[in-house]
């Protein structure tokens, strides 16, 4: 049967990887993680990758075009029918999202598009938000800017420091990514300009956190 093969970009510890891993192996979505490539040699990331037996590859991203060349060799051998930034912190070139337009995501941890960049969770405290979240998206060529698939909105506390909001946030993250990979598999994302719409049909809502607001199609 055909499985839906998934190439993960990621710089940090990996968790959203590892969010994904478990939906996969939990048969939540039709999908395996095919391989992990890393920018950062020291990636728990590629631990955890090598931790679940999926092949794990660190690739210099000094020399950006060497970098999204191993990218696109690595993905590709394996056929790769999806990319995901699960936080992978690179800008890809536009001629690399123009080849992957359509089958590359990202997560970010704000409601884009207020808080892009390398600190939504940080920014939007610091900004003095009341309600914050997160988002996944298709990747354009500008940065946290391509259409919007999921988003969901979370509640800055009294006494949140930036670890505290930024757990609270990543909780959700670890639920739209998959979802959003999971809507993918099923061909229920089409993309019209700007907007994503979401097919009709099942729902992950019985895994929906308390006080947490989801958009359609979670
Ligand atoms: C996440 O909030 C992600 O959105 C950001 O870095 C945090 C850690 O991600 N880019 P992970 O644990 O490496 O998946």
């Amino acid at each position: 049967m055909f499985m839906l093969k998934v190439g993960v970009l990621a710089s940090g510890s990996g968790t959203n990887l590892q969010a994904i891993i478990d939906a996969c192996n939990e048969g939540k979505i039709n999908a395996e993680v095919a391989a992990v490539i890393s920018d950062n040699r020291n990636a728990f990331a590629l631990e955890r990758a090598r931790e679940h037996g999926i092949e794990s590859f660190f690739s210099d991203a000094s020399d950006k075009r060497r970098h999204e060349e191993e990218i696109d060799r690595i993905f590709g051998e394996r056929d790769v029918g999806l990319i995901v930034g699960a936080g992978y912190m690179r800008i890809l070139s536009p001629q690399f999202v123009k080849k992957w337009y359509g089958r590359i995501i990202n997560i970010h941890p704000a409601l884009l598009p207020s808080f892009k960049g390398t600190d939504g969770q940080g920014d939007a405290l610091r900004y003095g938000v009341k309600i914050t979240g997160c988002t996944t998206h298709f990747i354009d060529e500008e940065t946290d800017h391509g259409p919007i698939i999921l988003q969901a909105a979370v509640r800055v506390k009294d006494g949140d420091d930036r670890d505290s909001l930024a757990a609270r946030i990543l909780k959700v993250e670890h639920q739209i990514l998959p979802r959003s990979i999971d809507l993918f598999e099923q061909g229920r994302l089409e993309i019209h300009g700007r907007k994503v719409r979401i097919l009709p049909g099942d729902s992950w809502m019985e895994y929906a956190l308390p006080d947490v607001l989801y958009s359609e199609g979670f």
